[in-house]
């Protein structure tokens, strides 16, 4: 089996079944995780360059183990340091690597369309680890495992992504992804934060937290991204947390338990409160360990063989 595309860019447009063979790919590779060794030579002899030109933490770290467990050879390249700041072009950048003959680049970019025009640029498979406040595919697909290994299924599960919608390419792909899978998507988070008539993507909006929370599965909690705003969307992170914020208190008036989820980094009693990021309905930590897999299902499936 294989995917319609040779490239990963985004959800947007991507069939239920690439969906579905990536989530089902990613449950033999959870297995693997799960054993003493946990390596396989399925990657041998492919080399892949992750080329990140913004911070990053879990991702970067998460797409390295999963390549190092199917036994690639990894190259990393992070912006401080590079000829970058000498003035070299993303595209001279790329050329220049691949030219030393890799097969596949893991780009993460500050400017949205970047892994689309690498593709035109570089003859490697392009998987994107996020592009500016476009998509972030990766994201998206471990939130679903995470959710389908949670449920038993996606179809009609009722998932809300709580926050900063217009600043997020977690939430647009995690939109995308899931309408394709038949969930019943919704958002919350203030006018501000909420891109105009993103009802037309078919999903319902709210501006009420405790409107939510008692019609829903999951709450998907986004970090307030406030590198990506100008300021003054909302008057203060204190004000934010009393409207918005994910509380323990606010979870206990539905009658029955939510999971939690959360890509990280947290900002912790901000959009979420500490006690519920660590509670017992939180899978942040499971989504963390399903990302390896998950990546590890995307690079086996796109490798070039
Ligand atoms: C997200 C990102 O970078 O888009 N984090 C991540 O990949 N784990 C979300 C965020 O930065 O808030």
């Amino acid at each position: 089996m294989k995917l319609s595309s040779r490239h990963l860019l985004g959800l947007y447009g991507m069939p239920a079944e690439d969906i579905e063979l990536i989530l089902e790919t990613a449950t033999s590779f959870k297995e693997i995780l799960n054993r003493p060794i946990k390596k396989v030579p399925t990657l041998q002899g492919k080399t892949i360059v992750n080329l990140f030109f913004e911070n990053s933490t879990r991702t970067r770290i998460s797409f390295e183990l999963a390549e190092r467990r199917l036994s690639a050879d990894v190259v990393n390249f992070s912006v401080a340091g590079s000829s970058v700041s000498k003035g070299e072009t993303l595209k001279d950048t790329a050329r220049n690597i691949e030219a030393m003959k890799i097969d596949m680049v893991v780009l993460r970019h500050s400017a949205a369309g970047t892994p689309n025009f690498l593709t035109q640029v570089v003859k490697s498979n392009v998987v994107n680890a996020g592009d500016g406040l476009h998509e972030h595919p990766t994201q998206a697909l471990l939130d679903m495992y995470t959710l389908k290994e949670k449920f038993g299924r996606l179809e009609n599960l009722r998932v809300c992504i709580v926050g900063d919608i217009a600043h997020s390419r977690v939430a647009l792909s995690n939109i995308y992804g899931l309408i394709t899978m038949g969930a019943a998507v919704s958002v919350c988070g203030p006018a501000t934060l909420i891109p105009r008539e993103i009802e037309k993507l078919g999903i319902k909006v709210f501006h009420r937290i405790d409107d939510v929370i008692p019609k829903v599965d999951a709450l998907n909690v986004l970090r307030i991204q406030l590198e990506r705003q100008a300021g003054g969307m909302f008057p203060t992170l204190r004000e934010y947390h009393r409207f918005f914020g994910v509380t323990k208190d606010r979870l206990g008036r539905a009658e029955h338990p939510i999971t939690i989820m959360h890509p990280g980094p947290i900002n912790r009693d901000v959009e979420l409160s500490a006690d519920v990021a660590d509670g017992p309905h939180s899978v942040i930590l499971e989504q963390v360990l399903n990302g390896v897999a998950v990546r590890m299902a995307v690079l086996y499936l796109l490798a070039p063989m």
